[in-house]
């Protein structure tokens, strides 16, 4: 056979590779309003970037009459492209070829995908649209998972790894998603489950169904699984490049620099009518955080989930910043159990990755309740003072208002190595706030005076002058300096300017023990 001849062979079969399961399949998957494995390759990378590996890769399965089942590019599409010019590793599980099962081949394929990730120092993300374990395959299926868990774990914080769920993610294989950084889910078209509304209906008897059991919205408002959701899957991945703007492409590397129009010197005198005089009254932290950084820069994370605490990607001055930020709008800013893990999280990834961590803190302590403490607060809080306090990149606090007790602590106080912590002059640093603290300390005063509402208020007023201010925390040094809310901006630049050669090291070991 000449090269001509080889050529057109070539042709041929590439060309069946890249029809995966066929028209109808791939009609069936349009209709059910999914986009095909190849065509979420090329929105989610630059045109034309993608080049493929392991197209020819056959399963070697010959049980339950898989010895005649052909499985074009086995079920899965492998390579690497670009994402805005940086390189990307990228795995697209096809449905419309046995469902996008995974077997040993299939495994294989996305296997390697992960190592040249891991090897060239770039971003992996994983494109899931599966039934799960090729049933067929039995342990070999098994096996493939593991390999998959086993990478995913050993590349984190190495690596960014993104999951993006299009479709079905049932059973085991919802813990790679779960071991990686970033989820996005789809809303309507993409479920995520370890046991489905079958099997739970037999065993405990509760009817649910696929959307209210594991869908996006469930994901991203109740379990806290899933960090983004989109609406189809163009805006998906849109939001998957979006966020890759503002991370290393791995942990020895810094955040890529955009050139920023937004004056860093710009004031912000508004701010200070947005952080109301009443202690007791809410505000939206959203536009503190807007107003402070580039214009238009903040990406929300898990903006659904545990909505007490604001957490997502930014940039000052054109450089990536995470910012973490209580909304007294929601439980008054409280601490608990799942803004606890939704920060620390968070802010493990800014450390994995060299992305300066700025917090705004107005906390008024973590949430009281029985659920609270069964659901073990205590473990889970401590998450937060972990991670903030293993945490060595650049660290800029800002205390806009409350900041009392254990929860002062933990948003990034001075004591957990915050480098550089302003206040601004609403903020209220203290044990416990002062209605708490003089029913305390003044009990018996109030109650053997005459007037003990009277005696209240007055002891009330008194802590208040004296305690709840910044000027005894800045006293001891704990603050910096007391700052004009107009001013947070050019101050957070310029500190984080400052802090860009900032070099910490912490006591050799194999790895910490987080408390989980
Ligand atoms: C083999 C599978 C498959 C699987 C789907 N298919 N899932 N083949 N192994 N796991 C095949 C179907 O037989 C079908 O083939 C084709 O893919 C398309 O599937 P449909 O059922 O027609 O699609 P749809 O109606 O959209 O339903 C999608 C689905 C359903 C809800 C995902 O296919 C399903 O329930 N699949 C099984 C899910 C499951 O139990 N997986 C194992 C989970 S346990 P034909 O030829 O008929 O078109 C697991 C363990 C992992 O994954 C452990 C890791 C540690």
């Amino acid at each position: 056979m000449g090269i001509e001849e080889r050529l057109i062979e070539l042709k041929e079969r590439r060309n069946k590779v890249r029809q995966g399961g066929g028209p109808e399949r791939i009609e069936k998957q349009h209709s059910s309003g999914k986009l095909t494995a190849r065509e979420r390759i090329e929105l989610l990378l630059d045109a034309g970037t993608f080049h493929e590996i392991g197209g020819f890769v056959k399963h070697r399965c010959v049980d339950f009459g898989m010895d005649k089942e052909v499985a074009p590019g086995e079920g899965v599409v492998t390579g690497w492209g670009l994402v805005e010019g940086r390189p990307v590793c990228v795995s697209s599980q096809d449905f419309t070829v046995i469902g996008g099962s995974l077997g040993e081949m299939h495994a294989s394929k996305i296997v390697k995908a992960m190592e040249l990730a891991a090897k060239m120092g770039c971003p992996f993300i994983a494109l899931n649209d599966s039934g799960g374990a090729r049933i067929q395959e039995g342990v070999d299926a098994l096996r493939g998972y593991g390999d998959i868990f086993y990478r995913n774990s050993i590349y984190s914080g190495v690596i960014p790894q993104i999951s993006v769920i299009m479709g079905p993610c049932a059973g085991g294989a919802v813990y790679s998603p779960a071991l990686t950084d970033w989820v996005f889910m789809v809303d309507k078209t993409s479920h995520m489950f370890i046991t489905g509304p079958q099997v739970i209906k037999a065993v405990t008897g509760e009817e649910v169904d696929f959307e209210r059991l594991g869908g996006a919205a469930v994901h991203n408002q109740i379990s806290g699984v899933a960090h983004f959701i989109a609406q189809d899957e163009r805006t998906c991945l849109a939001m998957v490049r979006r966020l890759l703007g503002y991370i290393p492409s791995n942990n020895a590397e810094e955040p890529p620099f955009v050139q920023s129009t937004d004056d860093p010197r710009r004031l912000e005198p508004g701010l200070r009518e947005v952080i109301p005089d009443d202690p007791n009254k809410g505000y939206d932290m959203h536009q503190v955080v807007e107003a402070v950084v580039d214009s238009g820069s903040f990406m929300e994370v898990h903006a659904h989930y545990a909505t007490n605490i604001i957490v997502g990607f930014a940039r000052l001055g054109g450089r990536s910043v995470g910012v973490i930020a209580n909304q007294p709008r929601v439980k008054a800013g409280c601490l608990d159990i799942d803004a606890s893990d939704k920060a620390a999280r968070f802010i493990r990834f800014c450390d994995c990755f060299n992305v300066p961590v700025l917090t705004f803190a107005d906390v008024p302590g973590y949430l009281p309740g029985v659920g609270q403490e069964h659901g073990g607060i205590i473990r889970h809080g401590a998450k937060l003072l972990y991670a903030y306090s293993e945490a060595t990149v650049p660290k800029v606090t800002v205390i806009v208002r409350k900041a009392y007790g254990g929860a002062y602590i933990a948003m990034c106080s001075r004591h957990l190595g915050g480098d550089v912590v302003y206040a601004l002059p609403t903020a209220e640093i203290a044990v416990m706030g002062p209605e708490a603290a003089a029913n305390i300390i003044f009990r018996n005063y109030i109650k053997e005076s005459a007037d003990p509402e009277a005696a209240r208020k007055e002891k009330i007023q008194e802590f208040r002058e004296k305690f709840a201010n910044p000027y005894v925390a800045a006293a001891r040094g704990y603050v910096d300096d007391v700052i004009d809310p107009a001013e947070i901006r050019p101050k957070v630049i310029s500190a984080f300017e400052v802090l860009r050669t900032k070099a910490e090291t912490r006591p050799a070991k194999k790895h910490g023990n987080m408390p989980v």
